[in-house]
């Protein structure tokens, strides 16, 4: 929801109440929000959200105000209790998920009765347990699943070059258009203060991290950002117009990729052949390619 509509709250619950009478019974509707300048406000807000349709709600833990004038203030995630404790419906809580450690550290500190039941095995304690009733059901990750895709993925010590170099495996195989593969890359190698170390490629720091940054920037097409990365590419395996914006969705590989999961398209662009859906953690933490820590990295100076 545009921050704009917190200062309408009757626009708001129009919109709802729109959506809830038009939208068969078995759609949820969800809405995301900012945080008012008090919790007591945002809470009211919420009511008025639940009162008006909605099945969950998603607060992002910061006001607009505070984005705009403190770019890097945290979010509040000592709010998230009380926020909860507002209504029924199940809440997200979105803002400063970076890593896996942070979801694990917000889960235990906030986290509640049915969090310690989720196969993911958070261990939640008991005084996070006793306010089962005002706990969220879930977190919303943005910048975190930008800067590294992987995020989600429960499978420990996978190093980040990995993640990069199986992302743009993954992004050669479904023939991704090139600038979307390159924005994608440039949010992984972002030199944002809040990123964690862990995630810089190839342990790059400062200006050296920079430069790469600054490379990705310049990089003008698939053969040049493989290099960049260390990952094998054969340019001739691939039509001039692959990763083309026209060219997207129209063309992959013959290669038969149904061992490594990868959705196959005919390759005249016609019918789909049948789609095994890949698991998108294992793509991106190596999965069947194995890891690739052991190639070179071209970032000379
Ligand atoms: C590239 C980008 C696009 C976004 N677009 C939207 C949007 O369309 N609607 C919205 O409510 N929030 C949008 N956001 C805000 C995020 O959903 C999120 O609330 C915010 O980034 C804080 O979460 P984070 O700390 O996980 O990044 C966007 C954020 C980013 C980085």
């Amino acid at each position: 929801m545009g921050a704009e509509l917190l200062d309408k709250p009757d626009v708001v619950s129009d919109i709802l109440k729109s959506l809830r009478r038009e939208l068969p019974a078995d759609t949820a509707v969800s809405c995301k929000i900012r945080m008012l300048p008090t919790v007591e406000q945002t809470c009211d807000f919420m009511r008025m959200c639940e009162k008006s349709g909605a099945n969950a709600v998603a607060v992002h833990l910061r006001t607009p105000q505070e984005d705009r004038r403190n770019k890097g203030a945290p979010a509040h995630w000592d709010d998230i209790a009380q926020l909860c404790s507002a209504v029924k419906i199940p809440v997200i809580a979105n803002g400063d998920f970076f890593s896996r450690s942070h979801i694990e550290d917000f889960w235990q500190r906030y986290g509640a009765g049915h969090c310690a039941e989720e196969p993911d095995g958070f261990d939640v304690g008991p005084e996070a347990a006793a306010t089962s009733a005002a706990a969220p059901a879930a977190v919303m990750i943005a910048r975190g699943a930008l800067w590294n895709p992987a995020v989600f993925s429960q499978q420990e010590n996978v190093h980040f070059d990995d993640v990069v170099r199986n992302y743009i495996r993954t992004a050669e195989r479904v023939n991704n258009v090139f600038f979307n593969t390159k924005w994608t890359l440039r949010e992984m190698v972002t030199t944002d203060e809040n990123k964690p170390a862990s995630l810089n490629f190839a342990g790059l720091q400062g200006a050296a991290l920079r430069r790469l940054k600054s490379k990705v920037d310049n990089m003008p097409n698939m053969s040049e950002c493989c290099k960049l990365f260390g990952v094998d590419h054969d340019a001739s395996a691939y039509p001039d117009k692959a990763f083309a914006v026209d060219y997207g969705y129209r063309w992959l590989p013959n290669a038969d990729l149904t061992s490594s999961g990868a959705p196959l398209l005919a390759a005249d662009g016609g019918a789909a052949v049948e789609a095994s859906s890949p698991d998108p953690a294992e793509l991106l933490c190596g999965g069947a390619e194995g890891g690739c820590g052991e190639m070179p990295v071209a970032l000379g100076e």
